[in-house]
């Protein structure tokens, strides 16, 4: 009795400070690091396996391009609603094609390559067909295709009827 514990901090002992706030506090900045570092490996995970939804486009039908705007195998952005579309004139100079231009993975915006004569996406190199399914590369799901109506010298983009 009377003793105090060797392991509890007293004022006046030299040899057990009492334990500083700075320590929790570097503890905390640590713990926050830590969290930072695993959230930013995680996150493309995630988005890998959970893609970005399909956005509600706002529109079912927009003017894309004026008929002769595109030269043959080229394409061009448009605006569809809140979200870029993808026009593409085929390189017989009669086809057209029109998409989603927001790639499945993480949602960059994909181009079409007049080289491979297909869609290309230059965040991760990945590659679709003309109708949007995959080639190769990460992207977990087609790109959406849109239907296309030249009236007049307009090019209409659409959204496909539901099946
Ligand atoms: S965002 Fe990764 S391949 Fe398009």
């Amino acid at each position: 009795m009377g003793t105090s514990d060797p392991g509890m901090a007293n004022p006046s002992c030299p040899l057990h400070p009492p334990a500083l706030p700075r320590r929790g506090f570097v503890k905390f900045l640590l713990g926050g690091g830590l969290l930072a570092t695993f959230a930013s490996f995680i996150y493309p995970v995630l988005r890998y396996f959970i893609p970005p939804p399909v956005a509600n486009l706002g529109v079912d039908e927009v003017v894309a391009a004026k008929v002769g705007e595109l030269k043959p195998n080229s394409g061009m952005i448009f605006r569809f609603g809140s979200v870029p579309g993808l026009l593409i004139l085929e390189a017989d100079g009669q086809t057209y094609d029109a998409l989603s231009a927001t790639c499945t993975h993480l949602g960059c915006t994909v181009q079409y390559r007049p080289d491979l004569r297909e869609i290309w996406c230059p965040c991760h190199n990945g590659i679709y067909n003309l109708n949007g399914g995959n080639v190769s590369g990460p992207p977990p799901r087609p790109l959406t295709k849109f239907d296309v109506h030249v009236r007049g010298d307009e090019i209409y983009v659409s959204q496909k009827a539901e099946a």
